[in-house]
């Protein structure tokens, strides 16, 4: 076992509390306040950095070395999601409507307990390392517009980020070069129709039958309008029309999720939702008007970097630890963070079913497995001091 590995587990209790204090502790986007705060104290107590709020409630703080070097920089999410806990823990969330059902309370700990044991060694480091403890990735535009907007980036040579995840084993490390995560948009159909009594549909314009053939329609897209190397997926989730069994109602809305891997793929998906609802509509003498969002773009991991690191992670655990992932679907607003440098994004595994983790993520009895924890700081902490050896 290595230096570094027992220092790790020296470490545990220490990032087990803290990890399980923010567990309970779980707020909001953008309301992250007493999380920030925690963060910031225990991040006070650490020798050498300085401190800063970029935004009220993420936290940064720099480690400066003195002696020329690269600046890296690495970011850990800390909000929590609107979902009331269901697990029975002793560190359940206090916080009703509010649980940490996406490992961020363990991307907090990991890296604040990383920081800690980086700042023990500052005097066999070089450059700059800035550790951005950022609010409200889960509730786009994010909070990752707003940190880089404060500056955060500046002058910052390299980017890195972490995600737990329920679809690894715990210790496993998942890779991949390029587009990691798709895009995350949104839209909304409204069907203008005209309502009246149901039993004289001739002098009404039924949004519902019409807002049920744009359904159909929408469905055609990936399956019709896409090559079939082009990734996709489109699904409608909520509609919603009419109060009563006989009244044909004015409006019938849609609601629902596009996930993209590709500019130009996503492009034509909003080019023919607004084609197909407009169209359709039309074609009934009834209106739609479509709003497409657009939420977070795909994360890309820059070659290089994801060479390197996977060569670390084989290194630092054993080339087993290594899982080659295909592109996935969550996405996250670290893809900001790498369109201003090259970044790498990595997923570790926190699935274990043998201690019961192995809800999917979003799930109120989602729980992660602590001992990823140990896996995510020795990472972090072998990335960073590899990154910055004097
Ligand atoms: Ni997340």
């Amino acid at each position: 076992m290595s230096e570094l590995h027992n220092r790790v587990l020296a470490g545990k209790d220490r990032l087990v509390a803290d990890r399980r204090w923010l567990h309970q502790h779980a707020e909001l986007s953008w309301k992250e306040t007493e999380t920030a705060a925690y963060l910031e104290q225990a991040l006070a107590e650490m020798d050498g950095l300085v401190l800063s709020r970029p935004t009220p409630t993420s936290v940064m703080a720099v480690l400066k070395t003195g002696r020329p070097g690269p600046t890296v920089a690495i970011r850990a999410d800390i909000d929590a999601l609107p979902i009331n806990e269901e697990n029975e823990l002793e560190y359940r969330s206090i916080h009703p409507g509010a649980m940490h059902a996406c490992g961020h309370d363990g991307h907090a700990a990991i890296l604040l307990n990383a920081v800690r044991l980086v700042c023990q060694d500052k005097e066999s480091l070089c450059g700059e390392l800035r550790f951005i403890f950022q609010h409200a990735e889960e509730t786009p535009p994010g909070g990752a517009v707003e940190v880089i907007a404060a500056g955060v980036l500046e002058g910052v040579d390299e980017v890195y980020g972490l995600h737990l995840t329920s679809i690894l084993p715990t210790g496993r490390f998942g890779v991949c070069p390029g587009v990691l995560t798709s895009s995350t948009d949104r839209f909304d159909v409204t069907v203008q129709g005209k309502g009246g009594h149901s039993s004289m549909p001739q002098e009404c314009v039924d949004p519902i039958v019409t807002g049920a053939q744009i359904i159909c329609g929408l469905q055609t897209i990936v399956a019709r309008s896409l090559a079939p190397a082009d990734a996709a997926v489109l699904s409608v989730c909520r509609v919603r029309a009419g109060e009563a069994y006989n009244v044909i109602p004015n409006t019938f809305e849609i609601t629902g999720s596009v996930r993209t891997y590709d500019e130009t793929v996503r492009n034509k998906i909003e080019a023919r939702i607004r084609a197909i609802a407009e169209g359709t509509a039309a074609a009934a003498g009834a209106e739609a008007q479509v709003t497409y969002s657009r939420g977070y773009d795909s994360i890309v991991n820059d070659p290089e970097l994801t060479k390197m690191g996977r060569a670390l992670i084989a290194d630092t655990f054993g080339p087993e630890a290594v899982a080659d992932l295909s592109p996935i679907a969550p996405g996250d607003d670290f893809c900001y963070y790498s369109q201003k440098c090259p970044g790498f994004f990595v997923e570790l595994g926190a699935a274990n079913p043998a201690v019961g983790s192995d809800a999917p993520h979003h799930n109120p009895r989602y729980k992660l497995d602590e001992d990823a924890l140990l896996y995510g700081v020795e990472y972090t902490v072998a990335l960073l001091e590899s990154r910055c050896r004097l």
